[in-house]
């Protein structure tokens, strides 16, 4: 039995074991952007959970940091490497850990290909907050887990209706069911509460302009995505690169020269970071 899009959105309604962000990220991440933080609360915060607080500790001390001396506790981590960073790696490692129990361990190369890019592409921007884009990109194809693994046989179907991968898969899973994984998302940014500069980013990756409150954040989102699949860094599912928005292209603004030196920057602090979760 097939199901219809509109059993497949009540499914989603419905579904009881959403993966879950953990309490410790789910606070973490609606701290993101407030200026008012300390590195204590944000410390605190993490050492309430063990195995985050050691993936963040091992993460702090990965090469790509180089630093001399050992980060033995979260507080400390939070003084050295700062909070933004110090909550990009607890939501890294969390996201890593939904797509590994999944068995998605190639989308999850993917996504962090797509996070790194983004804030690289943040940074080059001036944006205030690169590292929201991080997360952004992390959790940008978040909605594959539930349409690829929860429900098994929605997969199948979307594959065997392009059994050649040349059409873009959020335009198949649109077809069949009405609602893309890009949707999927959506709906789980909003059951995690997600801030809005998270949400979009999700929910517009493949149609960049239709974001309201975070056009450049999601025009980010969406040239990153292209990028990593050009540069065949992990797989999202399918081999083809998706349609590039050229009014997302023109807000993030790269030149050849640009575009090539954040290339090479994402190339290699994807190499430094992805051994270490
Ligand atoms: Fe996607
Ligand atoms: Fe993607």
């Amino acid at each position: 039995m097939s199901i219809s899009a509109t059993d497949f959105r009540q499914r989603i309604g419905q579904l009881g074991d959403l993966p879950t962000l953990p309490h410790v990220v789910q606070k973490l991440t609606s701290m993101i952007g407030r200026p008012n933080v300390s590195a204590e609360d944000i410390g605190s915060l993490i050492e309430k959970d063990q195995v985050l607080a050691a993936k963040v500790l091992r993460l702090a001390n990965s090469p790509f940091y180089g630093f001399p001396s050992r980060i033995a506790s979260v507080p400390h981590a939070v003084v050295v490497l700062g909070l933004n960073v110090v909550k990009g790696l607890t939501l890294c490692a969390t996201a890593y850990d939904i797509m590994k129990d999944a068995g998605m361990v190639q989308l999850w190369r993917h996504s962090l290909g797509v996070a790194i890019t983004s804030q690289i592409l943040g940074k080059h921007l001036d944006m205030k907050n690169p590292e929201e884009v991080f997360v952004a990109g992390l959790l940008h194809d978040i909605g594959k887990v539930i349409l690829y693994v929860k429900w098994p046989e929605v997969g199948t179907k979307i594959r065997a209706a392009n059994p050649t991968g040349d059409r873009p898969m959020f335009e198949v899973e649109q077809e069949l069911y009405e609602v893309s994984h890009a949707d999927v998302g959506g709906w789980l940014a909003n059951a995690w509460h997600l801030p809005t500069a998270l949400r979009e980013p999700i929910l517009f990756h493949h149609q960049p302009s239709a974001a309201q409150e975070a056009p450049l954040q999601t025009a980010v989102v969406h040239v990153a995505d292209i990028l990593v699949k050009g540069m065949a860094c992990g797989n999202p599912g399918d081999d083809l690169i998706p349609p590039l928005s050229r009014q997302a292209w023109e807000l993030v603004g790269l030149t050849d020269e640009t575009l090539a030196g954040c290339i090479a920057a994402a190339a290699d602090e994807f190499l430094a970071i992805h051994d270490y979760l």
